[in-house]
């Protein structure tokens, strides 16, 4: 079977990767040395490195500064084998930085400060759509405009979306997007898109109810951490239980690498949802047994692996 080719719009970061046993108090200065690394980020380059690990050829549409970072960060893609042929360079702004502040019990809080990402233009996106990509992959850590051009250049081609929608803001106009494979945000982003909060099978239904009804997805899938899955067709929903193959170090890229694993086995099966949710559930449960962002994203072998170890498919 060959690679599928998957168009990723998206963000391109530094992460400043800060390990604390505990994030500051207002007013309160903390000496911590458990350790700080500059690590490739961004939620678009995560997810154009876990489709390109997982098995898929990765075209990866973004914008980075014309600088140190910026080309730390161009040298790390094609080391990988990312298509960086659409990857530009903005010489007015500097590379995205993301400060990603991490506690001991791998859980994160994360700023991030946009720089040449927010000057990804249409026109970018139009010229990256020249590849003839077998799906489109987009996250709006980029201006929302951009990403629903590239939506609408996609469904104008009859291209599948794959929509993580992470960040989530409430000016996010979700009922402008053309119809989505799969839309998938996290408990808080779901939060911020519907006034509800996740956490049971009552409230994610409430809440997935609630997200269809704005966006035309086939699929919305809320992704809920150590709960697992919750995944909603418009009449059906099914929940997929998370897996813990040891110690959580880092959940950063988690969910990065769940909604691309997810896309790979959705587009190389079929469109099987239950399984290719499995598939998400497995690389996310590795990624947050590694530390860092790109650097912890697992291959397709070790997934295979994992799903087979646990009988998950
Ligand atoms: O999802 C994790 C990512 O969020 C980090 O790599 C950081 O860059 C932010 O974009």
């Amino acid at each position: 079977m060959a690679n599928k080719k998957i168009l990723v719009v998206g963000s391109a970061n530094m992460d400043l990767s800060m390990n604390m046993y505990k994030v500051p108090e207002v007013g309160e200065t903390l000496i911590d040395d458990g350790g700080v690394a500059y690590i490739p980020g961004g939620k678009g380059a995560n997810a154009a490195i876990a489709l390109n690990k997982l098995g898929a050829d990765c075209y990866f549409s973004a914008k980075v500064g014309a600088d140190l970072h910026g080309q730390k960060l161009y040298q790390y893609y094609k080391e990988i084998g990312i298509n960086t042929s659409y990857l530009k360079v903005d010489r007015e702004n500097p590379t995205g930085l993301a400060v990603v502040m991490k506690e001991s019990d791998g859980n994160n809080r994360i700023v991030v400060y946009p720089g040449a990402n927010g000057n990804l233009t249409p026109e970018n996106i139009t010229e990256a759509f020249e590849c003839e990509p077998d799906a489109l992959y987009i996250g709006f850590e980029i201006p929302f405009s951009v990403a629903l051009t590239a939506a609408r250049i996609a469904a104008s081609k009859g291209i599948p979306i794959f929509v993580d929608a992470a960040p989530a803001s409430k000016d996010h106009a979700l009922e402008s997007l053309p119809p989505v494979e799969v839309f998938s945000p996290n408990e808080t982003e779901t939060e911020t898109y519907t006034g509800i909060l996740p956490q049971g099978t009552d409230s994610a239904l409430r809440a997935a109810l609630a997200l269809y009804k704005r966006v035309k997805a086939k699929y919305i899938v809320l992704k809920q951490g150590d709960r697992g899955a919750f995944v909603y067709d418009g009449k059906h929903f099914f929940v997929i239980p998370a897996i813990r193959i040891g110690k959580a170090i880092d959940t950063t890229a988690a969910g990065d690498a769940f909604t691309a694993a997810l896309t790979v086995e959705y587009l190389n099966n079929g469109g099987n949802i239950r399984n290719a949710v499995k598939f998400g559930i497995a690389a996310g449960a590795i990624t947050v047994t590694r530390k860092g962002a790109s650097t912890s994203i697992p291959t397709a072998e070790e997934v295979q692996a994992l799903i087979l170890k646990e009988d998950l498919i």
